[in-house]
């Protein structure tokens, strides 16, 4: 089987290439630099091309502050990006995977969401992901579409400050400072790229319906409570508080409690994601050296 990943250099989609040829896929790896999704030509050229029967969509815009500034480009590359591959992968007749986002929900509710649940996003990152899953839906009729949430992995994220992840970024102040304050009032579940690419791979081989599937490891935590985490497994002194609400104000508004159960994938029997501080614990073991 040969499968296209869109957006293979970044921070997912390098852990779903490695993982695929670890499978003994071939795997056409696209950049930015070899296609443009907001290219709709170049897309339909680059994914009959490929001659790919899975693609494999992981590019987005998704750093929410700069989607909030320019809702055209958000759009753009989101929904209408998306649109162009969808078209492009049913053409050519492949299954297309395509990667969303626990920003869909509002975060109104105080149980984990499902995906029958119905989505109500509160900014336009997540009005333009849920747009371009409308599009995989009506558009792809062979499609798997990923809701993933609070992604950590090795290679780095380059629309985050300085490419660093939240667990990095964490491990980064505990080395330059010692004391840090973590907002303990919006709860999510961290999950690992190498987790979502183990999925994957298993869906892959497995097979699995078409549709949409909340694809996140298991359990859930505040920003603090992760920290804590990454501190205790750390080793780390530093001093970790809770910070006062509205000590850091949200320029844009954000879900309080954005935890999905992968309902799809367990009522399928292919549930294969381990509780977060696993995931967490392998990540530091094989990225920083900390055992
Ligand atoms: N990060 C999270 O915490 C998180 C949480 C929930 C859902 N997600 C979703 O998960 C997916 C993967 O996120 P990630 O953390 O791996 O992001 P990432 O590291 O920023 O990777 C995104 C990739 O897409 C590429 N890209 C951007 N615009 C493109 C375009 N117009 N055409 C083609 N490629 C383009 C980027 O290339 P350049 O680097 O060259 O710009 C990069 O290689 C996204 O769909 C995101 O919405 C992420």
């Amino acid at each position: 089987m040969k499968i296209a990943v869109i957006g293979a250099d970044g921070q997912l989609g390098s852990d779903i290439v490695a993982a695929c040829r670890a499978d003994g896929y071939e795997v056409v790896p696209l950049t930015l630099a070899q296609l443009d999704i907001t290219d709709e030509t170049r897309a339909r050229q680059v994914i009959a091309g490929s001659a790919a029967s899975v693609i494999v969509n992981t590019a987005a815009m998704h750093h929410v502050e700069k989607c909030e500034a320019d809702p055209a480009r958000a759009f753009a590359v989101n929904a209408q990006g998306v649109r162009h591959v969808a078209l492009a992968a049913s053409a050519a007749g492949a299954r297309l995977v395509h990667i969303s986002t626990d920003y869909v929900f509002d975060g109104g509710q105080a149980a984990p969401y499902l995906e029958s649940d119905c989505p109500l996003p509160l900014n336009v990152y997540g009005n333009s992901k849920l747009a371009g899953e409308l599009f995989v839906r009506t558009l792809a009729p062979r499609h798997w579409v990923l809701r993933v949430s609070g992604l950590f992995g090795s290679h780095p994220c380059l629309e985050k400050a300085g490419g660093l992840n939240f667990v990095d970024l964490m491990l980064k102040l505990s080395r330059e400072r010692e004391e840090v304050r973590v907002v303990d009032d919006e709860v999510l579940t961290p999950t690992s790229t190498r987790e979502v690419a183990r999925q994957l791979s298993h869906m892959l081989r497995r097979g699995a319906d078409d549709g949409l599937y909340h694809a996140t490891a298991e359990g859930h935590c505040s920003w603090y409570e992760f920290a804590r985490e990454i501190f205790r497994l750390s080793g780390s002194p530093i001093r970790l508080n809770k910070a006062a609400p509205g000590e850091f104000p949200m320029k844009v508004p954000r879900p309080k409690y954005s935890v999905l159960e992968n309902a799809s994938l367990k009522r399928q029997g292919l549930n294969v994601m381990r509780p977060w501080p696993e995931a967490l614990a392998e990540y530091l073991r094989e990225k920083h050296g900390i055992h």
